[in-house]
């Protein structure tokens, strides 16, 4: 992804009409995610966890983040609002930029703590990490109101319990003085939805939200989520390894395989129309009935495992799992660029099989 850092570190103004297609998909973004590497220095090596992510979300859409267990979703979302652990995790390279206001890499602790919470705010994949066990929940909620806001302890407990009440949770005023373990896994998300919302953010990173939940909590928590987006007019960017939830959420998606974005377009060309062999495999391993595999019922999945990202292949970081591989893939590793197969629908794809050759040195066949 360093060709998208490179093309916008030195723009020039007349290039206007040069621009080249992945950077005007991060135009007029509330966030822009550009080249973004995080890495973890461990004793074994290091992990690139996040090698080179872009990405952006529109004010107000739903933004689907989605790819398999160990792929950078969580520690992309952490880079965002500043909460990598380091050491060992370090954003050693990127640009993160909210609203236009600059670069949020490097900001400064400060300014960050400040942006969290505040104008970006997170539910986190486990809500029991982030929730204090020792702390009852509305005052939790009243303190993240009054990081924030120059209010009474008693004006930001009010809020915590209307905020409580318009998460569906019953009996706020008697929940607030509940502890954490006191509710169910559903009224804890709520909980944290709430927390989340509670200084209206500008954007709400949802790391799989409804994951650990049953059926029809999951469908109460995304409708939740969706009243609580139109209400306040945030955007989300939702993490989630279901392609259902996706499909139900989402306007935009971008699928992320092993620290990379390797395709990007609208919710219904992704469905309809999806480039990246990964991708296609994601989506013909939904169950029967759901996805593109339901006529023959046969569940497919996708052969292999995500690369070691302390040893990533030369080339294509798919390569060993991809039924088209060829020669140009093991030789470098294709660029998130417009797929010359054009739908219209601003499609990046990561494939040597799609990319447009006005984005890349060569096609495939000049090069095998
Ligand atoms: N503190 C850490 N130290 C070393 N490696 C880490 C650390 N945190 C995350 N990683 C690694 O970074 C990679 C990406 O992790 P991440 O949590 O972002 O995956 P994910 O896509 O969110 O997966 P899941 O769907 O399981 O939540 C993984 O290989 C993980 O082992
Ligand atoms: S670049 Fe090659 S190996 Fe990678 S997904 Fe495309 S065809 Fe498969
Ligand atoms: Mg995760």
């Amino acid at each position: 992804m360093s060709e998208q850092v490179e093309s916008r570190a030195s723009p020039k103004a007349s290039d206007a009409a040069a621009q080249s297609p992945v950077q005007a998909e991060h135009e007029a973004a509330l966030l822009d995610v550009v080249g973004l590497k995080t890495h973890f220095f461990t004793f074994g090596g290091v992990v690139k966890a996040v090698d080179g992510v872009s990405l952006s979300v529109r004010r107000g859409e739903t933004l689907g983040v989605v790819g398999e267990s160990g792929c950078g979703k969580s520690v992309t979302a952490l880079s965002i609002i500043g909460l990598v652990p380091d050491p060992p995790g370090r954003t050693v390279a990127g640009r993160i930029d909210f609203e236009g206001r600059g670069d949020l890499v490097g900001a400064g602790a400060e300014a960050m703590r400040e942006i969290r919470g505040n104008e970006i705010s997170m539910i986190f994949q486990e809500p029991m990490t982030s929730l204090n066990p020792v702390f009852r929940v509305g005052m939790q909620i009243a303190e993240a109101i009054r990081l924030h806001r120059k209010v009474s302890k008693k004006e930001a407990m009010d809020s915590a319990i209307e905020m409580l009440g318009l998460v569906g949770i019953p009996s706020p005023m008697a929940r607030a003085r509940d502890y954490p373990h006191q509710l169910s896994g559903g009224m804890r998300q709520r909980v944290m939805i709430a927390m989340a919302m509670a200084c209206q953010p500008k954007l709400l990173l949802a790391d799989e939200p409804t994951t650990a939940l049953d059926v029809t909590v999951q469908a109460q928590i995304l409708d939740l989520m969706n009243r609580m987006k139109e209400a306040s007019g945030a955007a989300i960017m939702l993490i989630t390894h279901d392609m259902g939830v996706i499909a139900e959420m989402c306007q935009r998606v971008s699928v992320m395989y092993a620290g990379v974005v390797v395709e990007h377009t609208d919710v219904q060309t992704l469905f309809a129309n999806p480039l990246h062999p990964y991708t296609v495999g994601l989506l013909d391993s939904i169950p029967r009935g759901r996805g593109r595999g339901g006529v023959s019922g046969q569940l497919k999945t996708i052969p292999g495992i995500v690369p070691n990202l302390l040893h990533l292949p030369k080339g294509c970081r798919f390569q060993d799992r991809c039924s088209q591989v060829h020669a140009a893939c093991r030789q470098s590793e294709p660029p998130l660029a417009r797929s010359f197969d054009e739908d219209g629908a601003g499609h990046l794809v990561r494939c040597w099989l799609h990319v447009s050759p006005a984005e890349t040195p060569a096609r495939p066949q000049d090069q095998s």
